[in-house]
């Protein structure tokens, strides 16, 4: 059979994405929040829809246009993306994972709004929230791929990743170092390493969108070899 188009690579694979960053509620007005803008997300999902997958994205807080032909569904906390997550990731064959989760959630968060003239709180106490991707990771079939991604700081960033590109068992990791203040959390460029079990893939400074189509590259190059 003839080879496909190459701007056409993906065509039919169900690749989910995740982006943005979860908010986990403090009271009904106010969250635990993080620098997360859903750009290297959204670029994941515009590039690989261009390429002919069909996908979906489940948004945290992201406020980018969106583009046609992708399926987009708004989660607010990490118990909601877990959710969807759960639903979508069996349908899926690629899982990129972009999305900045809260590690800690605030404790029982009351309905309604904390006054001022109330009792000072002087603690807000905190929860883990379950690794999402560790627990889809542990889930999935030799058919899908799994990527991960780590905002790592300064030395020991890539050692981190390694690690966790293990213990979550992910096929890769796309890791950047957010010690650099030009690259990363709602940064329009990124520069980052994409660790895999074979290799480790510098790319250079660019626009998330060409660093977008370099990872789903590396996922082509994954699939082709017949997973991790
Ligand atoms: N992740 C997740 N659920 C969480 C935390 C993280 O699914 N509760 C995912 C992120 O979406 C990312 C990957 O795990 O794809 C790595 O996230 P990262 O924050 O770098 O790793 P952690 O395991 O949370 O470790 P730490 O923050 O302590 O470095
Ligand atoms: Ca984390």
């Amino acid at each position: 059979a003839a080879a496909p188009a190459p701007d056409r690579d993906l065509d039919g694979l169900r690749v989910l994405v995740t982006a943005g960053g979860t908010r986990e509620p403090i009271d009904s007005v106010r969250y635990v929040g993080n620098r997360s803008s859903g750009r290297m997300g959204f670029a994941l999902a515009e590039r690989a829809a261009r390429r002919g997958a069909e996908v979906t994205v489940l948004a945290a807080n992201v406020a980018l246009p969106r583009a046609d032909g992708v399926a987009y569904r708004d989660v607010e906390t990490a118990a909601e993306l877990a959710d969807a997550c759960a639903a979508a990731f069996p349908a899926c064959d690629v899982l990129l994972m972009a999305a900045a989760v809260a590690d800690f959630r605030p404790v029982d968060p009351p309905d309604g709004k904390i006054k001022k003239d109330a009792d000072a709180p002087d603690t807000i106490r905190l929860e883990r929230t379950p690794d999402i991707l560790g627990g889809l990771a542990e889930r999935r079939t030799a058919a899908q791929t799994v990527v991960g991604f780590a905002a790592e700081h300064g030395d020991g960033a890539l050692a981190y990743a390694r690690g966790k590109r293990e213990r979550k068992r992910l096929d890769a990791i796309v890791v950047n170092d957010i010690s650099r203040p030009d690259i990363g959390f709602d940064a329009r460029e990124n520069e980052v390493t994409v660790v895999t079990a074979e290799r480790e893939l510098a790319l250079p400074f660019a626009p998330k969108e060409e660093i977008a189509d370099a990872i789903l590259d590396e996922v082509v190059r994954l699939r082709a070899r017949g997973g991790s």
